[in-house]
């Protein structure tokens, strides 16, 4: 087995209608295309419609932990809602436990400060899931993305900022993936 090569999921943070989740996910993706030894799938919460968590799981709960098994790592597509984390997203964190550990996660985040305030209780979240999150995180600021929603700016011109970002974004993604893949399989 090639030690080195590693599935990532592009976790989308939120299902609403309009939702941006799924352009910066898709955008993530063609990124993550470039760089070697990996495979990425956008993993799109509309396609489980997990119930809030509950002690009953249900054939949507085994196939998203399936998911969440058989990655090695993660980057999540973080909205912003009232200064915290999207409840769907919250929900589909809690729904699974052991499927998350020792796995790296990364976040992208965007609104009036780039998702900072959702991205750091993630952090903490992803802690507590024994996950390992990245220190740096994508960053879409309110200055271009309002903008970016009034039709102003367009979204090649919105991304394209960023491109350096997620570029080291995902490789040291992909490094501390690799790392933590080979430690869980010499875990005790
Ligand atoms: C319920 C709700 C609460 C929001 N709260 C914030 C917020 O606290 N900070 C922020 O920067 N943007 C906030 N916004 C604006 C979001 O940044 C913007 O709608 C973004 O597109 C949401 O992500 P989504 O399109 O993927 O759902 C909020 C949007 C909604 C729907």
């Amino acid at each position: 087995m090639n030690q080195d090569f590693v599935k990532i999921k592009i976790i989308l943070g939120s299902t609403r209608q309009g939702r941006f989740s799924d352009k910066i996910g898709n955008w993530v993706f063609e990124q993550i295309k470039k760089h070697q030894n990996v495979t990425a799938e956008i993993l799109d919460l509309r396609e489980y419609n997990l119930p809030f968590y509950d002690e009953i799981r249900n054939e949507n709960i085994e196939r998203f932990s399936q998911q969440i098994k058989s990655a090695d790592g993660f980057i999540i597509i973080a909205p912003e809602y009232n200064h915290g984390i999207p409840a769907v997203l919250k929900n589909a964190l809690d729904w699974c436990y052991e499927e998350w550990n020792y796995k790296p996660v990364a976040f992208v985040g965007y609104g009036g400060v780039g998702a900072a305030r959702s991205i750091e209780q993630l952090r903490l979240v992803a802690i507590e899931l024994r996950m390992i999150p990245v220190r740096n995180a994508v960053h879409i600021l309110g200055n271009r993305y309002f903008p970016y929603q009034e039709g102003k700016v367009t979204f090649e011109e919105l991304v394209n900022d960023h491109n350096e970002a997620i570029h080291n974004l995902i490789h040291e993604l992909l490094w501390l993936t690799r790392i933590f893949k080979e430690a869980r399989s010499k875990k005790n």
